[in-house]
């Protein structure tokens, strides 16, 4: 366990320089706030791999849709606080909107292949406004290893292969999804179900681990395993389905599914008028490739 500490709060980018002169190693969870048990996870992960941990809270107006949640995504800055210390942060960074986009900015990160199906086609321009924030923030804190959920897989990915493609010196570590008892993936958008919303979401995990179950049963085509999920979620009349798919690290679908520990199933709903993600690994069991978690 680590000792509860209050973070130091900073909002510029010179603080945040002054603050990490000789920081030894430094870990940088990126987040939107409104921090829950999965991103105490990763906090506490980064501290103990590194000398400083720096967590980021920072809602990016850019990786919202104009139709997306922007105006009403949850805050909590004092809650945040707590959440950081509690887990052995020792930085909170909290840039406005005008430190982190002045007037006059004008660049724009797009990451070909891997952003582009799924969220990347639910949500124009979503993987852009993640991949740019997420080198601003790299090269602002400059971390030796910046840590991502595994419940946002496909970002993940995306964000490997920017910092893989712009040689940027920082390892980006995956951690695995934390999950309510019923199963349901943590996350701060289930602040906007009620209590018994969250419980009917639980669906969306109980349809992955239906497809993992009939993979685990030999079952190799792709169709067959996503009607095995699709099964499960008849069942729950609230689902309105964006997409069920069984992909490789690339974010392609195949007719056959291979023994590959990148195998993913992934799931995107919108239920109760709240879009939900999640996802698992196909072979849970299998070890991951060298290098960790490679996309
Ligand atoms: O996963 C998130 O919370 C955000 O997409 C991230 C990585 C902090 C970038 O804004």
């Amino acid at each position: 366990m680590t000792a509860p500490r209050t973070p130091s709060l900073v909002t510029t980018p010179e603080e945040l320089r002054a603050a990490l002169a000789d920081g030894g190693r430094v870990g940088l969870v990126p987040t939107m706030g409104y921090l829950h048990e999965g991103h105490a996870r990763l906090i506490e992960r980064a501290r103990a791999e590194s000398d400083t941990v720096v967590v980021s809270v920072f809602v990016n107006p850019r990786q919202f849709g104009p139709r997306e949640d922007l105006s009403r995504y949850p805050r909590d800055l004092t809650r945040d606080l707590g959440v950081a210390g509690a887990a052995g942060a020792d930085l909170l960074f909290h840039p406005g909107v005008e430190v982190m986009y002045p007037p006059g900015y004008a660049t724009n990160v797009t990451v070909g292949g891997v952003s582009e199906p799924l969220e990347g086609s639910s949500r124009p321009g979503h993987f852009d406004g993640v991949a740019t924030v997420v080198l601003k923030l790299l090269g602002l804190v400059g971390p030796d290893r910046a840590y991502f959920g595994e419940k946002d897989w496909q970002q993940l990915a995306v964000v490997r292969r920017m910092v893989r493609d712009l040689n940027v010196p920082a390892q980006i570590v995956g951690v695995p999804t934390v999950r309510e008892a019923s199963g349901l993936a943590l996350s701060s958008r289930n602040s906007y179900l009620t209590p018994e919303g969250q419980e009917r979401a639980a669906v969306l995990s109980r349809a992955l681990r239906a497809v993992q179950a009939a993979a685990s049963r030999g079952e190799r085509d792709t169709a067959r395993l996503r009607q095995a999920g699709l099964d499960v979620l008849a069942g729950e009349p609230e689902v309105s389905l964006d997409y069920l798919t069984v992909v490789g690290g690339d974010m392609a679908e195949r007719e056959r599914v291979e023994n590959d520990p990148m195998t993913r199933v992934l799931v995107a709903a919108r239920m109760f008028g709240v879009r939900l993600i999640d996802n698992l690994p196909l072979w849970p069991d299998l070890p991951r490739q060298a290098g960790g978690e490679g996309t």
